[in-house]
């Protein structure tokens, strides 16, 4: 057998891998994630610097994201010709260390390889989508995209099911506490210094309106914000809960990597995606969300798949100067 040996990444492949885990989704675009280069590899540590956290769930947020920022790094590593060996939670001392990814002179890994090719172009879209539904061969691939970083994605195909999720998402976004939306709202306002998440990137409000909400999030209720618009969404979208058997750190990490890998999967097939997680940021609500489900796991992202009818443009990353802790040359 071939002993792997560790590679210590140049100055320019550090930032080239850093700028793909910044890329990752995360909570309300809040980036909580810090990266250090050592001699043998990264780190990505959860870091909320001064962000604030718009949900109650943000100990779980904040990981998923980190999670996903670990997923693009492993898929940059392999772009650049590397191997990578992952270690979640690697130091019981420090909670906030997400994961030690170890560089290492092994064969890439061939699917991580083509999935970082969707990296710059994934993004969340709230736009309304096409109406067909998603081709269960495609459905099949990213079900196995979430099943290859230890998670399940589970379609909501069936009634009462499917009508059970658009009802606990209209609850959660009818009861969702005023001062944590005033707060949001002020973070998209055009008189932010910069706002969180630009217009174009937010989608039209959708028009209707109760009772008959689509499965989107408004992150911007009641803002009247120029330039965006109202649309009618698409009748019956497809949704997804992604789920983990159990509901610590390491799960939420693990949902995180599942996340982005069924995401870029999607991306690849054209498949846009949008996320509908209030009902996980109310603590009553959540173990609604999978309590009913016949194999029983925890629910950590809630998710809308489709054809896209727009691209919406990226949202802004903070600089890699602030996110890049410490360069290992
Ligand atoms: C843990 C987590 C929760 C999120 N929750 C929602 C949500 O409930 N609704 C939504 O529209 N977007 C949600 N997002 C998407 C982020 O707002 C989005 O990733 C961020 O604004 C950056 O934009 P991008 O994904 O287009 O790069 C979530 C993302 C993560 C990682």
């Amino acid at each position: 057998m071939r002993h792997t040996g560790h590679v210590t990444l140049n100055a320019s492949e550090q930032l080239v891998v850093a700028a793909a885990a910044a890329a990752a989704p995360s909570v309300f675009n809040t980036q909580p994630w810090s990266f250090t280069f050592t001699e043998d590899g990264m780190e990505v540590h959860a870091d909320p610097h001064d962000a604030w956290m718009p949900t109650a769930s943000a100990a779980r947020d904040v990981r998923l994201s980190c999670g996903a920022a670990v997923f693009n790094a492993r898929a940059s590593l392999a772009r650049r010709g590397h191997g990578s060996r992952v270690s979640v939670l690697p130091d019981a001392g420090d909670p906030l260390l997400v994961a030690r990814i170890a560089v290492t002179d092994a064969a890439p890994d061939p699917v991580l390889d083509e999935l970082y090719r969707w990296v710059d172009s994934r993004r969340t879209n709230r736009y309304p989508f096409r109406p067909e539904g998603v081709p269960a061969d495609v459905l099949a691939l990213l079900h196995d995209a979430a099943r290859r970083e230890g998670a399940t994605l589970r379609l909501l195909e069936a009634e009462p099911e499917y009508q059970r999720m658009l009802t606990s998402i209209r609850h959660a976004t009818w009861t969702e506490d005023e001062d944590v939306r005033e707060d949001r709202d002020a973070r998209l306002s055009p008189r932010a210094e910069e706002p969180a998440i630009p217009v174009g990137n937010l989608g039209p409000v959708p028009r209707g309106g109760r009772p008959d909400d689509p499965p989107v999030r408004d992150m911007a209720v009641g803002l009247d914000l120029p330039g965006r618009g109202s649309a009618a969404f698409e009748p019956h979208p497809d949704l997804a809960v992604l789920e983990t058997s159990d509901d610590d750190a390491g799960s939420w990490i693990a949902a995180g990597q599942a996340l982005q890998r069924l995401l870029l999967e999607a991306t690849g097939h054209g498949i846009a995606a949008s996320f509908a997680n209030q009902p996980l940021e109310d603590a009553e609500l959540r173990p609604d969300v999978s309590g009913g489900a016949a194999h029983y796991g925890y629910p950590q992202m809630v998710l809308r798949l489709g054809y896209a009818t727009e691209q919406p443009p990226a949202s802004p990353r903070r600089p890699l100067s602030q996110v890049i802790r410490r360069t290992a040359a």
